[in-house]
């Protein structure tokens, strides 16, 4: 059984180079790919033609609004629902035929497994009803070529490499050294909570909606950042850790709402400005000492945390400060998108770095 799968792994190996001499005898010079992603609890599609966005439609997932967090079998349901209709409409803003694809790039994983299941088995049909190769894509690279997405031909506003990117997302958190698009190393990282979780559960313990960073960050802005002082972790190297602060706003609220039942609401936006504040500088701390050991000026911000206007201000004050040239991305591709999978999947297609037929999806982070 073991020896069949291999077989025919390096046949479809084969055919999808056979596929390529064929688009070059048929002078198919474009690259049209088709981006999938699934990983999580946004549903989207995206065409990218050499390497310029034609379209990225992002369905969300609203049921999970009510629970306080993703439901991953609920999120997997409501994917099925939504893969036809969101990958019709890319193609149809795309002005694309389904013929004109070069490839599918789909999301392998990190993420849940059952939601990963519904992109990889549709890119499975979908690349062997159209008879052209898949390739399969790491959702935290993905984040992190999202740089390279060009919005028109004559975008040229990207990172040169080396340069460091801080991922930050609601699973993750972590400072990668990228040496090309395919040569990434993670050089610090969480070793339990990652930002955006920090956000999301200091926001829940005040009774914030669901996401909470959002909120956090709306309310940031009416609030003084130096209100409350909030412990901040003494690890070595560039690694993170959030826990300590998520336990320090609790221990604060428990004392403080003692003495004053009404202390949550009459100091929310101090509360959040001066958690947002200690997130950021636990983040910019190690991400300046990363770049000042390595020597890189060049730095990028990827994730849905980095949406944060905070972020966004910290990031922009240290280009000034140690002059780095900054990379932070349109709001559209912080949070889960396709156009970031398309892109990871062009630099692969252009490699020959196709995907078998026999691929699984994978839940747990590997860069
Ligand atoms: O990358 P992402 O969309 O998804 C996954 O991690 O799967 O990141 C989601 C995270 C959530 O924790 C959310 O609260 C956070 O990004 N987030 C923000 C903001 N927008 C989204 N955190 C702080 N400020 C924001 N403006």
């Amino acid at each position: 059984m073991h020896k069949t799968i291999k077989i025919s792994d390096k046949f479809s190996l084969i055919l999808h180079k056979i596929y390529r001499m064929n688009d070059k005898i048929n002078n198919r010079m474009d690259v049209t790919i088709l981006g999938i992603e699934s990983s999580c609890d946004d549903t989207s599609a995206a065409v990218l033609k050499n390497g310029v966005l034609l379209s990225n439609i992002i369905a969300n997932q609203k049921i999970h609004e009510a629970y306080g967090g993703v439901v991953p079998e609920l999120a997997s349901r409501a994917h099925q629902q939504n893969i036809i209709p969101v990958i019709h409409a890319a193609l149809k803003q795309a002005g694309i035929n389904k013929e004109d694809l070069s490839a599918i790039a789909f999301t392998r994983g990190p993420g849940l497994l059952g939601s990963l299941l519904v992109g990889t088995s549709f890119s499975k049909g979908f690349s062997t009803a159209l008879n052209i190769p898949m390739v399969e894509v790491n959702h935290l690279q993905a984040h992190v070529l999202a740089h390279f997405i060009k919005q028109n031909e004559s975008d040229a506003n990207h990172p040169s490499f080396p340069f460091l990117c801080l991922l930050v997302s609601g699973g993750n958190s972590q400072i990668i050294l990228v040496r090309a698009y395919n040569d990434m190393e993670v050089v610090g990282q969480t070793i339990d909570d990652a930002a955006g979780e920090a956000f999301d559960k200091c926001a829940k313990v005040m009774g914030l909606p669901y996401p909470g960073g959002p909120v956090v960050d709306r309310l940031a802005k009416e609030g003084n950042p130096k209100a409350f002082k909030l412990n901040k972790p003494q690890i070595p190297d560039y690694n993170y850790s959030f826990s300590g602060l998520k336990t320090s706003f609790l221990y604060l609220l428990r004392d403080e709402l003692k003495k004053n039942p009404h202390f949550i609401e009459e100091n929310k936006a101090d509360l959040c400005a001066s958690l947002q504040y200690t997130i950021i500088e636990i983040l910019m701390d190690k991400l300046r000492k990363a770049a000042k050991d390595l020597k890189i000026k060049e730095v990028a911000v990827a994730g849905g945390v980095s949406a944060n206007s905070g972020l966004r201000t910290a990031f922009e004050e240290h280009a000034q400060k140690y002059h780095w040239k900054i990379y932070i991305p349109p709001f559209a591709f912080t949070t889960d998108n396709a156009a970031m999978v398309a892109m990871s999947g062009h630099f692969k297609y252009l490699n020959n770095d196709f995907c078998p037929m026999d691929a699984v999806p994978f839940s747990k982070v590997v860069v």
